[in-house]
C-alpha cells in the first residue's frame, strides 16, 4: 500500500492520495475552546469584579447589534457540568477556555484575590480532569478589569507587571493541574479593534495611535507572563506556555511584485506585529511596515513614529518568548496594490497599509460578514509561519463557521468548512508542520461580542430563551464527534441519529 502512495504521489501529484486514509496522530489534541465573557455568565457572582465588557454593555449598549449582554450568556458559571458532560459527548481530547481577569482579581490588582473566583475554576478544571480531559487555558481572552481600564489598560507602560501579577496568582492557583496557558487571545483585536477602533471594548477609537501603544505593551506583557512561567513554574509544573495569534489568509491579487508586497504588508499589519516580536530571528516590529508607519506618521507632523519602537533589551527579551504558536484563523482575503482601496480614516492602521482588499463572490459566506470560507487557507498559513518562524510548534487554538439565530441544527455549511480545515490540518502534517492540535469554535452558541446573540458558531446549540440554557448538539456535534473517535475525515459520514450519548464510558 504504502509503495502505491508513493508512487501514485510521484506520479500523480498529493491530490490522488485518497484522502479518508489519512490519520491524525494519536496524541493529537482534538479539542473546542470558548471564553469567559461569551459563556459564563454571572457578571456579579460572589465578589467578581467588573470588566471593560460589564462596563460597555451596562452603560452603551446600543453598541451591541441586539442590545444584549454576556451578564447571564450561556451560564456556565452554573451550567459548567453539563459544559463538560458535552465534552465527554464529544469525545475531546481538550478544552480550551479562558479565566476571567475580574473574576480572580476583583480590583485587577493581586493584593485581593478572590477565593469564589478560584473556586469556580477550580471546580471546571477538576470536572474536567476527572473524565480525562486536558485543560488549555488562556489568560486573557478581552476582559480586562475596568479598574486597570480607567488607568489606560493596555496603553500603560505599567500593564505588563500588572499582568505577570495576574499571572503569578493563575499559575499558583491551577499550575498543578493545567499544562497549556495561553497569555493573550487574539493581540490584534484587543490593540486594534479596541483601541485604534471601536469595534471592541473599550472602543477608545485612539486611531492610528492607541492600537500600536498597545501592541507594544501586550507583547511586553506576555513575555513577561511567558518568562515567569518558564523561570519559576515550568520545572515544578512542567507545562507550556505560548501566546495565540489570529491569523487570515492574506494572499497577492496577482502574482506581480506591487501585489506580492501589498499582501506582505497588509500580514505584516494584521498579525506581523504581534507575531514577529516574538517569532522572529530578528526580533520587533515587522520591517517594512514600521518603516511605513515612521514615514506616514513623518509626513503627518509627528514627532515621532505612531508606531513606538521596542528597545534592543526589549527585544531580545521578548525573541522567543514562546513555546508554541497558537494560531485563529477563520477567513481569507485576495490582496492588491492597486485596487479596492477604501478610503480610509487618517491617521490609522488600514491608511498606514494602504492595501485593498478583495474577496470572490464564489467564496461561501457565513453568517458573519467578515467570514468567508477561502480555499486552503488554514494550509497556506501553516506553511507560510512555519516558513517564516523557522518551525515553531503549533496549535489551532479556534476555527468555526457561523450561522444565524433561525439556522436550526442541521449545520451542513458548517461540516462543510470544519471537513475542508480538518483536510488541511492533515495537509499541513504531511508537509511537515508541527501541528499538534485543533480547537473548534465553538463548544456552543455564545454571547458573539458587538454582534451579540445574533451570530451562532456552536457544535451545540443553547436556548438563550430559556432561562436554564439547555443545550442541544447540531449535526456538526455529530460529525466532529466521528472525527475523534476514528482520527479520520470520512466525507460521507452521516449521523443516523442526532440523539448524544457518552461513548467511552469517560
Ligand atoms: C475569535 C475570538 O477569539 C472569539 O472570541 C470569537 O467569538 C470568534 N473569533 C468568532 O468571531
Amino acid at each position: 500500500m504504502k509503495v502505491a502512495l508513493v508512487l501514485c504521489v510521484v506520479l500523480l501529484g498529493c491530490s490522488a492520495i485518497p484522502k479518508q486514509e489519512r490519520r491524525f496522530p494519536d496524541d493529537f489534541l482534538f479539542g473546542t475552546a470558548t471564553a469567559s465573557y461569551q459563556i459564563e455568565g454571572g457578571w456579579n457572582a460572589d465578589d467578581k469584579g467588573e470588566s471593560i465588557w460589564d462596563y460597555m454593555t451596562h452603560n452603551h449598549p446600543h453598541v451591541i447589534k441586539d442590545s444584549s449582554n454576556g451578564d447571564i450568556a450561556a451560564d456556565s458559571y452554573n451550567n459548567y457540568k453539563r459544559d463538560v458532560e458535552m465534552m465527554r459527548e464529544l469525545g475531546l481530547d481538550a478544552y480550551r477556555f479562558s479565566v476571567a481577569w475580574s473574576r480572580i482579581l476583583p480590583d485587577g490588582f493581586s493584593n485581593r484575590v478572590s477565593e469564589a473566583g478560584v473556586a469556580f475554576y477550580n471546580k471546571y478544571i477538576d470536572e474536567m480532569l476527572k473524565y480525562g480531559i486536558t485543560p488549555m487555558v488562556t489568560l486573557y481572552h478581552w476582559d480586562l478589569p475596568q479598574k486597570l481600564q480607567d488607568l489606560g489598560g493596555f496603553a500603560n507602560p505599567l500593564f505588563p507587571e500588572w499582568f505577570e501579577e495576574y499571572a503569578r496568582v493563575v499559575y499558583e492557583s491551577f499550575g498543578d493541574r493545567v499544562k497549556h496557558w495561553i497569555t493573550f487571545n487574539e493581540p490584534r483585536e484587543i490593540c486594534y479593534e479596541g483601541y485604534g477602533a471601536a469595534t471592541k471594548a473599550p472602543i477608545l477609537n485612539a486611531t492610528g495611535i492607541g492600537n500600536y501603544l498597545c501592541a507594544k505593551y501586550l507583547v511586553l506583557a506576555h513575555a513577561r507572563a511567558y518568562h515567569l512561567y518558564n523561570n519559576q513554574y515550568k520545572a515544578s509544573q512542567g507545562g507550556e506556555c505560548g501566546i495565540t495569534i489570529s491569523v487570515n489568509w492574506f494572499e497577492s491579487l496577482t502574482d506581480s511584485e506591487e501585489d506580492e508586497f501589498a499582501a506582505e504588508i497588509r500580514r505584516q499589519a494584521e498579525w506581523g506585529q504581534y507575531a514577529e516580536p516574538i517569532f522572529s530571528a530578528q526580533g520587533g516590529f515587522p520591517k517594512e511596515f514600521a518603516e511605513r508607519v515612521a514615514q506616514k506618521s513623518a509626513e503627518q507632523g509627528y514627532p515621532w513614529s505612531r508606531m513606538p519602537d521596542f528597545t534592543e533589551e526589549e527585544k531580545q527579551y521578548v525573541r522567543g518568548a514562546s513555546d508554541f504558536f497558537g494560531v485563529n484563523h477563520y477567513t481569507a482575503y485576495l490582496i492588491s496594490a492597486t485596487e479596492h482601496i477604501s478610503q480610509y480614516v487618517v491617521p490609522s492602521l488600514m491608511d498606514d497599509a494602504g492595501v485593498g482588499s478583495y474577496v470572490p463572490e464564489e467564496w461561501p459566506q457565513s453568517a458573519s460578514s467578515w467570514l468567508t470560507q477561502g480555499p486552503n487557507s488554514i494550509l497556506k498559513v501553516l506553511t507560510h509561519l512555519k516558513e517564516k518562524y523557522n518551525d515553531p510548534k503549533f496549535y489551532i487554538t479556534e476555527n468555526g463557521w457561523s450561522s444565524p439565530p433561525s439556522s436550526g441544527l442541521l449545520d451542513d455549511d458548517r461540516i462543510r468548512y470544519y471537513r475542508a480545515a480538518l483536510e488541511n490540518c492533515l495537509d499541513a502534517i504531511d508537509a511537515g508542520v508541527r501541528l499538534q492540535g485543533y480547537m473548534a469554535w465553538s463548544l456552543m452558541d455564545n454571547f458573539e461580542w458587538m454582534e451579540g446573540l445574533t451570530e451562532r458558531f456552536g457544535l451545540y446549540q443553547v436556548d438563550f430563551e430559556d432561562p436554564a440554557r439547555p443545550r442541544t448538539p447540531r449535526k456538526s456535534a455529530f460529525v466532529y464527534k466521528q472525527i475523534i473517535k476514528t482520527r479520520v475525515i470520512d466525507h460521507s459520514y452521516e449521523p443516523d441519529t442526532m440523539t448524544m450519548t457518552i461513548d467511552d464510558g469517560r
